[in-house]
């Protein structure tokens, strides 16, 4: 959501579908140049039980050691073991999403008047940032925070060119330039702090972060043990395609409601619909708590998007990450899909000289 720009004075939030589609490379001459760059693992810790490792391929979350209540580490975000086989990776695991996060219908919106075609990637529609989506770039590593051995932030830039650019790749209006933090601090807390500024040209923009968590541990099996709330009263029913009807429904009587501590839903839950909340306001908040009954391990999710998707991984299929293993649901704070085709959603605009701002802070404990 961009600061500054008409915004609704209630705001939902989400809890919405997405499947993981493949986003291929562009075999332009841009990707080619991008693969060139220098591509690293920096690890980030915090104590002798608190520690992350991220890349700069796509600002990819590889993994996050955390203690169980018995003191045991265990690495809770799926991923593969290599950077190479993010490049090659389809699931968008650990992945910073954008320019807009989930579908954009048609692969096409109009804005001020002009029509903008997209690449479509999910059928007709353009998913998560359609050809070469943020999550496939190398990102410049501006700071390591921290010192000595063992810094505890890690910021990242980009800048992602528009349509009038060279990279005709991502066909968005204008260029836009990202920042990603991550950023540990006491007792055992992960921020992820976003931030993108337009030059030149309005664009929509929706960032959204796709790791997928199994508190049990990467390995550790179905995520059975495992209770979901989410603190999202409404949400957004989907027509064809996974696309929103507009619509923003109660959840109540649904099977997106998951209001109440301690469901613990289907490992692979089908949820055709995207379901939100009705939040007052921006401000950083409570979306979703998980809870690990066999190892005690908990997680808050804050953020202060007007969405929340829950993911249960149904589009994985045969996708396997570090040691084989592939449970896991993923959490993405977000704007609504398809808002810039839907003029009651929030908006997702960003116009030169707005920033847009997404924090998320997981909050855990064991
Ligand atoms: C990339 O994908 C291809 C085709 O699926 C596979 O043959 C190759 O081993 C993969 N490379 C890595 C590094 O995972
Ligand atoms: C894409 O749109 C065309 C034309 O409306 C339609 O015939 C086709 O079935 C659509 N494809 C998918 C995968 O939805
Ligand atoms: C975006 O985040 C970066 C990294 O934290 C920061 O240096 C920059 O000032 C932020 N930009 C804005 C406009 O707040």
């Amino acid at each position: 959501m961009a600061r500054g720009a008409p915004r609704l004075r209630r705001r939902p939030s989400v809890l919405a579908l997405c499947l993981a589609v493949a986003a291929c490379l562009c075999g332009g001459r841009n990707a080619a140049a991008a693969e060139r760059k220098t591509v690293g693992v920096h690890e980030l810790r915090r104590g002798d039980d608190f520690s992350i490792k991220v890349t700069n391929w796509g600002a990819t979350l590889m993994s996050v050691i955390l203690p169980d209540s018995k003191g045991n580490l265990a690495d809770v975000v799926l991923g593969y073991d290599t950077v190479a086989e993010y490049v090659n990776g389809t699931a968008y695991f650990g992945g910073l999403i954008g320019r807009v996060a989930n579908r954009i219908a048609g692969a096409r919106f109009t804005l001020d008047g002009k029509t903008y075609r997209l690449y479509r990637n999910d059928g007709n529609n353009s998913l998560h940032g359609g050809h070469r989506g943020f999550s496939k770039v190398v990102r410049t590593v501006k700071e390591h925070v921290g010192g000595g051995d063992s810094p505890t932030s890690l910021s990242t830039t980009i800048a992602s060119t528009g349509s009038k650019a060279v990279d005709e790749c991502w066909r968005f209006p204008g260029d836009l330039d990202v920042y990603m933090t991550y950023q540990l601090s006491p007792p055992h807390v992960l921020s992820v702090r976003m931030n993108a500024t337009a030059r030149g040209r309005a664009t929509p923009v929706n960032l959204a972060h796709h790791a997928y968590w199994n508190l049990g541990g990467h390995g550790s099996g179905p995520v059975l043990a495992e209770a979901v709330q989410l603190l999202a009263s409404r949400y957004t029913p989907v027509g064809a395609a996974l696309i929103p009807t507009g619509d923003l429904a109660p959840v109540a009587g649904t099977p997106y409601d998951f209001r109440a501590p301690g469901r613990a839903p289907a490992p692979r839950a089908t949820t055709p619909t995207t379901p939100w909340t009705a939040a007052s306001s921006s401000a950083l908040r409570p979306g979703a708590r998980v809870r690990d009954g066999a190892t005690g391990r908990a997680m808050e999710l804050w953020a202060d998007q007007p969405g929340v998707q829950f993911y249960t991984g149904n589009g994985l299929g045969g996708v396997r990450g570090k040691g084989g293993s592939v449970y896991g649901r993923c959490l993405e704070t977000q704007g609504f899909p398809d808002a810039v085709n839907h003029p009651g959603f929030p908006s997702q605009v960003v116009r030169p000289g707005q920033v847009y701002r997404h924090d998320m802070v997981f909050r855990f404990s064991f």
